[in-house]
């Protein structure tokens, strides 16, 4: 495989893919213009909408957790940005919208909740009017989020295909750009930038958990991790119940239809499928091992985070944290050097799910 050189608009020059190599991990193809190839390079481009990269990145090593495990890099995704005037580059969509139709009539999106929050802050920052389509159920803290940000926020019946009907309707009605959640090359870029942040951070890490709803951060962070470092595998972590794994494996989408929200405490990762355009790339980037956490392990790995590290994650984010902590063992070979994604922060701190259970000995 042959790297090329991308010259992004500022100048920078980028080691990329060729994007008219083949990845030997897959037979994959979808028409140049959209090939999933692209978002290396997009997630590079999509960098330069960033003025502050991720402000924090922790470090937790194995003889922290007092088990003699492999080193952990955390890597937080989520939370305000480090300044109020730095966009969040992840939703690049947007700004990309505003650019090439300046009389936009803004977007929308449907959400549980913190996508919906970030295309709600980049629609604001690029001066758009934004709508987000949210189930009936989202936790308050990412509603209120929403609409301080100026979006217009519209509940929908708690299941995917109401979700995406009712943003359809909104777009009609509107004419307002769908910034899908996941099937989207360019949101997926954009959540590659987050595997930019920590092989900066970290080059040689030899595994990344992302936990995984539609698979938008996993593909973006699959293709841009396997751009840059061909050794590190990227797996996802899912709850239990999505059964991603047995498609995975089998290359076709195994699940029964019509798709479904999970039963499960993680409100950002319920979707049971992924998504039509994320499902090959995992296929051909991610590993077909998944991670499958229950609600009382992801609540487990919460309460680490926050006793250790002093973070509020939420239970998507602990199911990572359970899984790198617990179930490392599983593959072969054992990852030493592992990066965990942290990818959100918006809890109801009036019930924090760990608040009733045993506190003594
Ligand atoms: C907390 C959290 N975890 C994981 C994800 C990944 O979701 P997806 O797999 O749909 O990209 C998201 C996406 O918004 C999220 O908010």
């Amino acid at each position: 495989m042959s790297n090329d050189y991308f010259y992004g608009s500022s100048g920078c020059t980028c080691a990329v893919w060729n994007s008219h190599s083949t990845h030997g991990r897959g037979e994959h193809t979808t028409n140049m213009q959209e090939h999933p190839t692209r978002s290396l390079s997009n997630a590079l481009l999509c960098r330069e909408y960033e003025e502050d990269p991720a402000p924090l990145k922790t470090f937790l090593s194995g003889s922290s957790l007092g088990n003699g495990g492999p080193q952990l890099s955390f890597i937080p995704t989520a939370g305000a940005p480090a300044k109020a005037s730095s966009p969040p580059p992840r939703i690049w969509q947007v700004f990309l919208e505003k650019e090439r139709n300046p009389k936009s009539p803004g977007v929308v999106t449907h959400s549980s909740g913190n996508h919906g929050q970030a295309v709600a802050y980049a629609a604001k920052c690029a001066g758009l009017p934004c709508s987000v389509v949210v189930p009936k159920g989202t936790p308050k803290v990412k509603c209120d989020a929403i609409v301080n940000y100026g979006a217009e926020l519209v509940f929908c019946e708690p299941s995917p295909a109401a979700r995406k009907e009712v943003c359809a309707q909104i777009a009609e009605a509107t004419g307002k750009a769908i910034i899908h959640p996941f099937d989207n090359y360019n949101v997926m870029a954009g959540q590659g930038t987050i595997a930019l942040e920590l092989l900066e951070e970290v080059p040689d890490l030899d595994a990344i958990l992302v936990p995984i709803s539609g698979g938008g951060m996993t593909s973006g962070i699959a293709v841009a991790t396997h751009g840059l470092n061909p050794n590190c595998r990227v797996f996802a972590v899912e709850p239990v119940g999505k059964d991603l794994q047995r498609s995975l494996e089998s290359k076709e989408r195994l699940w029964p239809n019509p798709n479904r929200f999970l039963d499960t405490i993680a409100d950002s990762i319920r979707i049971q499928q992924v998504g039509d355009l994320t499902f090959p790339i995992l296929c051909d980037y991610a590993e077909s091992k998944v991670f499958s956490v229950t609600d009382d392990q992801m609540i487990e790995g919460m309460r680490f985070i926050f006793e250790r590290m002093k973070l509020v994650v939420e239970a998507a984010s602990g199911a990572a944290v359970y899984a790198a902590m617990n179930s490392l063992e599983d593959v072969t070979p054992p990852p030493r050097k592992v990066g965990v994604i942290l990818c959100g922060g918006n809890v109801d701190l009036d019930h924090l799910p760990w608040i009733d259970r045993k506190t003594s000995y």
